[in-house]
């Protein structure tokens, strides 16, 4: 069974298959990102012209942007077939092997969280990406021998939301890297509207673009407030998404004007009211809203540093003025300066 096979329960199922229905299928369909799509176009038409495969491409940033799907986009252009894997799925160097020798000319190997590779299956895959060769060891010991397979001429695809955390090697094999970085307005309003679309639901543009607001610029964020607030049209209203019905559901999601949910408020509200504003470190900060320390760097600080809420100082986190007064907290004058005003 290839090590991409994952089990899915039935309702990821579901959500995956809507995923891939709402997926756009070609660079045209791809809004906002301007300047990476721009510059995939080129590596696309170019390595189109000279009959090569696309050179490796790196994508990474925060979730839901749009990583995968960029990756079945430049399938898809490219029109070759897509296999799809993940770092912590490739366990052993065999199993990368097993997928390599199953490539074929032009294919493109996805391979998402590709920082969480082990050591062993990234030395089998440096060789593989730069000269297309696979090294077989075969036996043990003194008698072992190394078998060279030429490898067709493939493209890696990978994505990660940390690339602080991929091997310097292992980065450089990537001839185009791209940072993906939150949508702006425009752009989300677009895909919710697309995606309205899609799934035949009625929306009024002042409800997309109410949503695209509080989307925190992250498509698959936008996708899953536009099905909630689906879900209460139908039940509370006639189904069509109008902007009271809106305003309505993302209240009762809890969901504020800038898109911030509750954690988002407990997480502030902790560096402000029990640690004066910061700096707290990371650890205390997952254990205080019981969430993990990577689901706070990957999902939750993003955009609130985006918003300039957070700062990361080496010391830890701090809030600003800007988050002081989102919570409707009064933020605390320096002591230098109060003491000027009483004078
Ligand atoms: N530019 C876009 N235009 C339209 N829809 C998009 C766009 N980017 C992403 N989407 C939609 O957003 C959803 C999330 O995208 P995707 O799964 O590609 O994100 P990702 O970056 O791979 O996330 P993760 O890092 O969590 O794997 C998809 O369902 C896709 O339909
Ligand atoms: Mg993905």
């Amino acid at each position: 069974m290839p090590p991409e096979d994952r089990v899915v329960s039935g309702q990821q199922r579901k959500v995956e298959r809507d995923n891939v229905a709402l997926r756009p299928e070609r660079l045209a369909d791809v809004l906002g990102q301007d300047r990476v799509r721009e510059n995939l176009s080129i590596i696309i038409e170019a390595a189109a012209a000279r009959g090569e495969a696309i050179d490796h491409i790196l994508f990474y940033g925060p979730p839901g942007l749009g990583k995968t799907s960029l990756a079945y986009v430049i399938a898809n252009e490219a029109q070759g077939n897509i296999r799809i894997t993940a770092g912590p799925a490739i366990e052993r160097a065999g199993d990368l092997a097993a997928i390599l020798t199953h490539l074929k000319e032009g294919d493109i190997l996805f391979i998402d969280e590709v920082h969480r590779l082990g050591k062993a299956v990234e030395e089998i895959l440096y060789p593989a990406m730069e000269d297309f060769v696979l090294d077989i060891v075969i036996g043990k010991g003194p008698a072992a021998k190394t078998l060279r397979l030429n490898l067709p001429r493939f493209t890696v695809i990978g994505a990660t939301t940390r690339l602080a955390l991929l091997a310097g090697p292992l980065r450089d094999r990537f001839g185009a890297r791209f940072r993906l970085d939150f949508y702006e307005l425009p752009a989300m309003e677009g895909i919710v509207v697309r995606a309205a679309d899609l799934l035949n639901v009625e929306i009024s543009q002042e409800a997309a673009a109410e949503i695209a607001r509080r989307a925190r610029g992250t498509p698959r964020v936008g996708l899953r407030l536009l099905r909630r607030v689906r879900d209460f049209a139908e039940a509370r209203a006639d189904g069509v998404v109008t902007l009271e019905v809106t305003r309505e559901a993302l209240a009762l999601m809890e969901i504020d004007h800038l898109g911030l949910d509750d954690v988002d408020r407990r997480l502030l509200r902790i560096i402000i009211e029990k640690y004066s504003g910061g700096p707290v470190g990371l650890d205390t900060l997952a254990a205080a809203i019981s969430e993990d320390r990577a689901t706070i760097m990957d999902v939750y600080e993003p955009y609130l540093i985006q918003l300039g809420f957070i700062d990361r100082t080496p010391r830890g986190r701090t809030c600003t003025e800007h988050a002081y007064r989102h919570l409707d907290i009064v933020f605390p004058e320096a002591d230098d300066e109060g003491q000027q005003r009483l004078l």
